[in-house]
């Protein structure tokens, strides 16, 4: 299979020599002679392998380690490149340093032929799997889907997808069960630490006098109680993210603490004199309004600029409206009874939920689909089953009213509607069988056939 290599050395000789190598093995290759037009060409290009030479020329001057720079922002704007690292004066402290900045492979001038393909070879092979990778994350990413193609969530969900391979910190913001958590298991599922752990704290739940040793953790013998050495989230979440909930709810003690922490990426456990560093990205989230609660010194401002870093705001289900419909197809059959078909629900009722203002937003709608699939034995879910189940709904009906679809439908629209869906709901709670609805309706057999037929509903 044909690749794309881009090799980067200051002397034409190398390029030249190297590009030959890599076109007689079948690839493309591109050069560049300084970092600037490196830059330029992955912009346009992605190559599959990056051979990077670390000392370079800088315009007329001296040699200096300018390899190294370029390496960092190649990582930085494209993390998943695959670059090796050349140079000439190979000592361990540079090799060190350029896989620190994420080189995957370090090899000496003069270059020997054979170490050359080798290098490439195993580059390809990673280059490979951290595809395969990819594209399995995203396939798991999208089975915990966020559902929603209103304008608002598809702006979102890019701009998750974009910081996702990053490791900027994020502050989601949002109102209650708008999905805030579901934003951040999200990033982190798409991010290159997904295989990390996802460690989350609840700040609002957490003691005022336990929350270092539990962020922390604590050494055995360290205070009462404390038998064990215990780890704390911050260790736990190693490599990973860790998402802080409610980070509104901490008092301003906590919050001093949690900023120095944030700052260092380093902290000593309860009782104990060993500093621990740790690499975690930090995701926060909160549903007050972070400007206002500073405004009122409730919150520290210094911590709010280290975590907004890059901010979300979830827009409430009353922003998007038209996800409604999705989200509840999607919870109908979530929640519907392994090995038969998912229910559906009326227009009537499907109209009432569009038009309710949802003030626990999906998490709210979430609830009431799963109460109507186990209390209504409809096939399809009726409005009066709706109203009779979730009182909050009916209470929020006089609203409807206002509503341009119910209010330009006429009186006898709507009876007919109404009647629809009782006529419905009878036959389905007498198997459909007609004789015995008609009993239960009180009319006459013929009558009931009639109704069906203008109805449009089908004998089954
Ligand atoms: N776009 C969405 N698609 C599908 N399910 C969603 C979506 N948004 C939220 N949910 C579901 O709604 C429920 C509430 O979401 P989540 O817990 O993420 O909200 P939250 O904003 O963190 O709420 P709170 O402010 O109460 O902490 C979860 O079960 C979640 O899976
Ligand atoms: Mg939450």
């Amino acid at each position: 299979m044909s690749r794309l290599i881009l090799v980067v050395d200051d002397e034409q000789e190398i390029r030249h020599s190297l590009s030959a190598v890599f076109e007689d093995e079948g690839h493309r290759v591109v050069s560049a002679s300084d970092s600037a037009s490196a830059l330029e060409v992955l912009t346009r290009e992605s190559p599959d392998v990056i051979f990077l030479d670390i000392w370079m020329s800088v315009g007329r001057g001296e040699k200096q380690q300018e390899g190294l720079d370029l390496l960092a922002k190649i990582k930085a704007q494209y993390p998943e490149s695959v670059v090796v690292m050349m140079s000439g004066h190979g000592s361990i402290e540079t090799a060190v340093k350029a896989t620190k900045l994420g080189a995957y492979d370090f090899i000496e001038k003069p270059l020997s032929l054979e170490k050359v393909l080798v290098t490439l070879q195993n580059a390809f092979q990673l280059r490979d799997l951290s595809r395969e990778n990819r594209n399995l994350r995203q396939r798991v990413a999208r089975s915990k889907t966020m559902i929603g193609e209103s304008a608002a969530m598809v702006a979102l969900k890019a701009a998750i997808r974009r910081v996702a391979s990053t490791n900027s910190w994020v502050l989601i913001t949002g109102e209650n069960g708008t999905g805030k958590e579901l934003v951040a298991h999200t990033i982190h599922a798409m991010s290159s630490r997904f295989e990390k752990p996802f460690i989350e704290i609840n700040c609002a739940a957490i003691p005022e006098e336990l929350i270092e040793s539990e962020l922390f953790g604590h050494e055995k013998g360290s205070f009462t109680g404390a038998t064990q050495l215990k780890r704390g989230k911050f260790d736990l979440a190693n490599g990973g993210t860790l998402f802080l909930d409610e980070i509104a709810d901490m008092s301003l003690k906590t919050q001093a603490k949690i900023l120095r922490i944030l700052q260092e990426q380093r902290f000593e456990r309860v009782g104990g004199s060993q500093t621990i560093e740790v690499d975690v990205r930090v995701i926060a989230a909160t549903n007050k309004n972070l400007e206002e609660e500073i405004k009122a010194n409730r919150f520290r401002e210094d911590l709010y600029y280290r975590l907004n870093v890059v901010p979300f705001r979830v827009p409430s289900l009353r922003e998007r409206r038209e996800d409604i419909p999705h989200l509840i197809q999607h919870y109908l059959k979530e929640f519907s009874v392994a090995g038969s078909a998912p229910k559906t629900m009326s227009q009537t009722a499907l109209e009432l939920f569009s038009n309710y203002t949802w003030p626990g937003n999906v998490r709210e709608l979430k609830n009431t689909i799963e109460r109507l699939v186990i209390f209504s034995d409809e096939s399809e879910i009726s409005l009066e089953t709706v109203l009779g189940v979730v009182p909050g709904l009916a209470a929020s009906q006089t609203k409807i009213v206002n509503n341009e679809s119910v209010r330009d439908r006429s009186l006898k629209g709507a009876r007919s509607e109404f009647e629809k869906d009782f006529i419905v709901r009878k036959l389905t709670e007498n198997d459909w069988n007609v004789s015995r609805t008609a009993v239960a309706l009180g009319i006459e057999r013929s009558h009931l056939h009639k109704k069906m037929k203008n109805f449009g509903i089908e004998e089954r």
